[in-house]
């Protein structure tokens, strides 16, 4: 009889086992089969009033089946703990990914790195300077005294007078938005004994009308080379090679006499169009040519200024436009868009 009961006790259990969900179930179930309360418990206490024959046989069997209900929820816990942590951890390997927006270089950047690495591959190195400039450096260092009128062709923001503030002498100029790259020339000039290859790329502002190849603030890049003996036709070599690099294909440069006061002589840079290879075309109003920028011998008085002997040194600079070269790669054809923040421009580099 109690074996039977004891063995009913083990079949029910088992049943609730098998058929738990939770370990709040499982716990229960403990307490109902195993518990000080549960009848199972009862059993055991009444096992001392059996004869000691019935002991013998009720007792280990007891004993068996408690511990094997034990195991029993043991095991089922620990299979409904690895399933909640499964069903936590679950990863959709199917689910489409998260798309990382992923910035790029602005078409600006990307030329200046251009012309940087060709530069830099001829033996050149990369000077820089102030955006904020004294008059000194922007002009009168390159040869454009105070008071000269040549001082208008560049209409240059000025910074509202501090001079009274400033202590140091070399600083009471007056302060400026450099409107060329031109004064990194005389910086350089100043800390450095020729020979020398440098380039200066950078930002430049003018208060300029704008129109669609006019901006108030641009970026030129200037090259200074300076030696014993370098002429006007290693200047035109360089020129040529960087525009053939530049634009992947022979080109051929072409110099006009022009006026700069910090160069003498001075030149305007053609490049034969790169469009039509000198044949003529709309890119190149039917000349065959486009103008590049500003070039020339340096003027000895911009030596002198930066204290080199007058007639030691020779040396050739230019300042081209890097949004024109930009402008030429990409055809676009207003320099406006290139600050004007407009994604359906920038997204299409
Ligand atoms: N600084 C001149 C400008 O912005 C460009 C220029 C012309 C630079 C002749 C030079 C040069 O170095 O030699 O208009």
């Amino acid at each position: 009889m109690l074996e039977q009961k004891i063995l009913n006790i083990k079949t029910r259990a088992a049943g609730e086992i098998k058929k738990a969900q939770s370990e709040k179930e499982l716990f229960d179930s403990r307490v109902k089969y195993l518990g000080r309360k549960s009848g199972f418990n009862k059993i055991l206490k009444s096992l001392k009033n059996l004869s000691l024959e019935e002991k013998k046989k009720i007792g280990p069997l007891a004993n068996a089946v408690k511990k094997e209900i034990d195991e029993e929820i043991k095991k089922a816990e620990k299979i409904i703990r690895s399933k909640v942590d499964l069903e936590k951890e679950k990863i959709d390997i199917t689910a489409p990914g998260k798309k990382i927006k992923r910035g790029h270089l602005h078409p600006l950047t990307i030329v200046q790195n251009e012309i940087e690495d060709i530069f830099t591959s001829m033996g050149f190195e990369i000077a820089d300077g102030p955006e904020v400039e004294t008059e000194f450096y922007a002009f009168d260092a390159l040869n454009i005294p105070k008071n000269h009128p040549a001082r208008d062709a560049w209409d240059t923001f000025f910074i509202k007078d501090q001079r009274s503030k400033i202590k140091d002498q070399n600083l009471r100029e007056k302060i400026l938005l450099r409107p060329h790259t031109s004064p990194v020339q005389a910086r350089y000039m100043q800390k450095h004994k020729p020979p020398f290859r440098i380039i200066a790329p950078g930002r430049c502002f003018r208060n300029e009308a704008t129109d669609s190849s006019h901006e108030h603030t641009f970026n030129q890049f200037e090259a200074l080379v300076a030696g014993d003996d370098i002429n006007a036709g290693h200047f035109k070599y360089i020129g040529q090679e960087f525009f053939s690099r530049f634009f992947k294909k022979e080109l051929k440069v072409r110099l006009r006499p022009s006026f700069f006061p910090f160069t003498e002589p001075s030149f305007e840079f053609d490049i034969s169009c790169v469009v039509c290879g000198g044949k003529g075309c709309s890119t190149c109003s039917r000349t065959g040519w486009l103008e590049i920028g500003g070039a020339g011998m340096v003027n000895q008085a911009v030596f002198e200024a930066v204290g080199y002997p007058r007639n030691r040194y020779q040396g050739f600079a230019w300042g081209f436009g890097v949004e024109r070269l930009a402008m030429m790669r990409y055809k676009i054809d207003d320099i406006r868009l290139f600050y004007s923040g407009d994604l359906r421009f920038i997204d299409q580099f």
